[in-house]
């Protein structure tokens, strides 16, 4: 179903995604300097809300910091699901406004877990990941929203095997899966060889993806920016792999934590969900632009020329 374009709604889903990026930082910012437990409830911080400035010094000022940017989205979301249900013709994108909702409650409790049950049970992993997923949901109700998803279209056809649309989606989901074993390596639960391994493999699964692209569309100016974009996504966030194993092996007996480390760690964190977004956009623009098979043989049966 075509929808009526809102501007102020599609900028304030944009303000949503920066908002996000900030808090995504100070995630990271909270895991590498090693402030988790810096404070100890939840989900008050030293049983207030609004804590005296005097408690919060160093890795409790970081945590802190977290959570209030987080509790912020909390409210923003809330108020981006009233937009999308008062405004938005699409049932299915009120429906992505409502599990924007529930995922920012549900990452806010796993959050909250964490802390309560001391870093146990893989719940800073959960958490980490959960964090990339609200990322790309909100990046996606960025792209529903705006302009150029809501016109007119030309369609492209894709009569290969495997469908495009199979590939941007094993590609995206190879992208979380090394998300998960960073964030298993990151929170101490895993080695990094399996994450090592894995970013080999991604890279490999990305330039393959790329190039298909660029055989098959070789002139729609959407898709090779996003093949572009996914391949400087993947080389930057190689070498701040690289970086960040560097930076984390030589500090490793060095008074924690390292100015060099931190920056690796927490730049390498977030690039990454640069990339699971761009692989997610991806796969909405392959979805937009190149009808399924299905949908050509419905067209076809139905007398209407596919494009
Ligand atoms: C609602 C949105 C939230 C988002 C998107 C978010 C995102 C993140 C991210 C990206 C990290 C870094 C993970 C990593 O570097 O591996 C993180 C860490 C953390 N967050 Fe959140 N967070 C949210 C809410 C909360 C809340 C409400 C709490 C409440 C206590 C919380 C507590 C923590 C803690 C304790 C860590 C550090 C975990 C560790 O070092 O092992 N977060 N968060
Ligand atoms: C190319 C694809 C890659 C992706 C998508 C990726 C993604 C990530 C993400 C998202 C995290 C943090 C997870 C969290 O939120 O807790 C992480 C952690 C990490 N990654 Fe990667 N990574 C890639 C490549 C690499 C490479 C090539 C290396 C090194 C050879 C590397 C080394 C590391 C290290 C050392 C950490 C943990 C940082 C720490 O100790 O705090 N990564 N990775």
């Amino acid at each position: 179903m075509m929808a009526t374009y809102h501007p102020g709604v599609h900028k304030y889903a944009l303000f949503l995604v920066l908002w996000t990026v900030v808090l995504l930082t100070a995630g990271a910012l909270v895991t590498s300097n090693d402030a988790a437990l810096a404070v100890a409830d939840w989900p008050t911080s030293f049983g207030s809300f609004f804590p005296p400035l005097r408690l919060l010094a160093g890795g409790a000022l970081i945590e802190h910091t977290h959570r209030v940017i987080a509790a912020v989205l909390g409210v923003f979301i809330i108020l981006l699901a009233l937009l999308l249900w008062r405004y938005d013709e699409r049932p299915s994108l009120k429906k992505l406004g409502y599990a924007a909702v529930a995922g920012v409650i549900f990452q806010g409790i796993l959050g909250g877990l964490t802390v309560i049950q001391l870093l146990h049970y893989w719940l800073p992993v959960m958490h980490a990941c959960t964090a990339e997923i609200m990322f790309a949901i909100l990046v996606s109700i960025a792209f529903f929203t705006s302009h150029w998803y809501m016109q007119e279209l030309p369609q492209y056809a894709d009569s290969s095997s495997p469908s495009i649309h199979s590939i941007v989606t094993f590609n995206a989901f190879l992208i979380f899966l090394q998300v998960l074993l960073g964030a298993g390596f990151r929170h101490h639960y895993i080695s990094y060889v399996p994450h090592v391994f894995g970013s080999l493999a991604v890279l490999a699964c990305v330039i393959w993806t790329a190039s298909t692209l660029r055989r098959r569309f070789p002139d729609v100016k959407p898709i090779s920016l996003a093949r572009l974009s996914l391949h400087s996504l993947v080389g930057l966030q190689f070498l701040l792999g690289l970086g960040a194993l560097w930076s984390r092996l030589t500090t490793a007996d060095a008074p924690q934590p390292m100015p060099v480390m931190i920056a690796f760690t927490v730049v390498h964190t977030v690039v990454g969900a640069f990339l699971f977004a761009a692989s997610i956009i991806t796969v909405l623009l392959c979805y937009r632009l190149v009808p399924r098979k299905t949908e050509v043989i419905f067209a076809t049966t139905k007398g209407e020329v596919p494009a």
